[in-house]
């Protein structure tokens, strides 16, 4: 099925929501990332900023600025209604109330617009759709990150998953998933699917991150590869 910005509800998050989901430390920060998934995050663009080396890939990122910027005027107050309508369901704790949420969102998706072409022709927004494989080399960044998408879209399936998965780990060291909740906030469905099939060839662990939004979402999933003994 084509991808359809109609479909896509815009939300990006900042460097200091990523620092805490994947519990990003200095020298981490200091690696080459690639962020599948990255959508309107502010997370390059602030990164960029410092001097530091990310690559985003995302589907949205074939649509125009003019295009983006329009998608997320005509949807940000039906999100802010839905967030304020079922308030209870997030734990206010890295964000404070739903005015800060909108502050914090609006901000890092104006982040994004501002840096977007910039960005592109940089090579630092590419185009791409998870399961496809990449145009990148076998170990070429250190870090892998999925902020918001994979497990969370459990409703892709399994085989999506370890498709997607496996060529972040060709050509990533090491990836790093978050949450490992699904959209109901319960444990996604493909989590123990995605263990099993890649536990025999890498390290595989659940660890805890400093973040939490969705009630219970506070974990991360780590897979890197097995270090020689
Ligand atoms: C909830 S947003 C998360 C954005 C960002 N990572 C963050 O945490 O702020 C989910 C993102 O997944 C992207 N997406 C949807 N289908 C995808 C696919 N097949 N491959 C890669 N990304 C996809 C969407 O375009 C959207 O930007």
């Amino acid at each position: 099925m084509a991808f359809e910005l109609k479909n896509v509800v815009p939300w990006g998050r900042t460097l200091e929501e990523y620092t805490k989901i994947f519990k990003l430390t200095d020298s981490d920060l200091d690696n080459r990332i690639i962020s599948f998934g990255d959508g309107p995050a502010s997370f390059n663009s602030e990164m960029t900023k410092l001097d530091k080396t990310v690559v985003s890939l995302d589907p949205i990122y074939q649509f125009t600025k003019a295009k983006l910027k329009q998608r997320i005027d005509e949807t940000k107050e039906t999100v802010m209604e839905q967030m304020r309508t079922n308030q209870e369901k997030f734990v206010w704790k890295n964000i404070k109330n739903v005015d800060e949420l909108e502050q914090i969102r609006m901000g890092a998706m104006s982040n994004f617009i501002n840096d977007f072409e910039l960005g592109k022709e940089q090579q630092r927004y590419v185009y791409h759709e998870l399961p496809n494989s990449t145009k990148y080399n076998t170990q070429e960044f250190d870090l892998g990150l999925s902020s918001h998408f994979l497990l969370l879209y459990s409703q892709l399936g399994l085989d999506f998953h370890i498709q997607s998965i496996t060529e972040m780990l060709r050509i990533s060291k090491e990836i790093r998933i978050f949450p490992i909740l699904n959209l109901n906030a319960v444990r996604s469905e493909v989590l123990e699917g995605v263990i099993s099939h890649f536990e025999s060839d890498f390290d595989v662990k659940i660890e805890s991150s400093d973040y939490e939004f969705q009630k219970g979402g506070n974990e991360m999933l780590i897979i890197k590869r097995k270090s020689i003994k």
